[in-house]
């Protein structure tokens, strides 16, 4: 009984063996030369987060961006972009950023003013009449000065970029006089200088993040909004809100932030690399905002359930009246050279 027990206990191991051979189950192997792989451990990941759809003029910028980086960089840097406030929202992507948890973000200004309350400037309305005014600010003497505040608060600062005027929607009415704005709920982003402006026209004004606007415009929680065509289209607002006065009031741009450790960390051809891509796109990311916003006017205009009113000028000048008094509030609180300094960049 021993031994056939023994016997079946040696075949059994010889049989494994073979098998084992035959199947090249010990025999190690170099993996194949993969071209993809060279170079791998030297690769740069830039995880970038942001809020808003990929067709707008953040998204479209993030997207040119990551391409000139990758061309640039022959590969070597590599921006994954994660859209629509999938990552983080506007509330918590400036921590992340912070934490390193994220190495790139692009807030709206207004959305940085709680850090840096200075930044307001650029939030004031009635400020800017033309497109190129805006460039000018936001690639002008008063950028440079702004994007070095950001060291105070620990963040590599890049660059602006420009979504554009803001506009109203509403609910229920087309909101033309200073007086219709009375009691209405208007949604702000988180801003003491937004809450102020629409304090002034004696709204009520409620700051929400931007991934939940949609979830309380359709609770009836806020019936009116400030944003851009492009941001009003690409999400879809204005099938709830389709009441749009093109007021041209305030403007909706970005700041370009890193994680400051993350800059340090990077080679200085790096660091070039996504410098240069950046200041070439400026011009590029400005007319693409200009285009976006016109193109989404045109699909509004064509929406028969959309209601689309320009202010007139006499209106235009009894809302900037009624907001005057900002101008001595960011005065008091803000940086009144900083207000000189962007009259200067944009006179012209
Ligand atoms: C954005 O354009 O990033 C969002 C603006 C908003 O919160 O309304």
């Amino acid at each position: 009984m021993r031994f056939y027990l023994i016997s079946a206990i040696v075949t059994l191991i010889i049989l494994i063996t073979v098998i084992s051979f035959r199947q090249d189950v010990w025999q190690t192997y170099a993996l194949p030369y993969d071209e993809e792989q060279v170079g791998l451990n030297d690769q740069i990941t830039i995880n970038f987060s942001h809020v808003v759809a990929e067709n707008t003029p953040k998204g479209l910028a993030a997207d040119k961006f990551a391409q000139l980086v990758k061309e640039k960089s022959n590969g070597k840097i590599n921006v994954q972009i994660y859209p629509n406030g999938i990552l983080y929202n506007d509330e918590n992507e400036l921590a992340a950023l912070k934490n390193g948890d994220i190495q790139m973000i692009a807030p709206t200004i207004s959305k940085m003013t709680e850090a840096l309350p200075s930044w307001q400037v650029l939030d004031l309305p009635f400020i800017f009449e033309r497109e190129d005014q805006i460039y000018a600010a936001l690639h002008g003497e008063l950028s440079k000065t702004l994007l070095a505040e950001l060291s105070s608060i620990n963040v590599h600062g890049l660059s602006f970029w420009n979504n554009g005027f803001k506009q109203i929607a509403s609910k229920n009415e087309l909101i033309q006089t200073v007086e219709q704005f009375q009691y209405l709920t208007v949604r702000i982003m988180t801003s003491d200088l937004l809450s102020q402006q629409f304090n002034l026209l004696n709204a009520e004004p409620i700051s929400t993040t931007f991934n939940d606007l949609y979830k309380k415009i359709q609770n009836n929680e806020i019936l009116a909004q400030e944003n851009t065509l492009s941001n009003l289209y690409s999400k879809g607002f204005y099938k709830m809100q389709p009441q749009i006065t093109l007021s041209n009031h305030g403007l909706l741009a970005y700041s370009v932030l890193m994680n400051e450790d993350f800059w340090q960390s990077l080679d200085k051809s790096s660091q070039k690399i996504i410098t240069q891509s950046l200041k070439e796109m400026d011009r590029w990311q400005h007319e693409q905002a200009i285009a976006l916003n016109e193109q989404n006017l045109q699909q509004l205009q064509a929406d028969p359930n959309v209601t689309l009113y320009t202010l007139s000028k006499q209106q235009r000048e009894e809302w900037r009246v009624a907001l005057q008094p900002i101008y001595q509030s960011y005065n008091n609180i803000g940086n009144p050279q900083f207000l000189a300094q962007l009259y200067q960049d944009i006179k012209n």
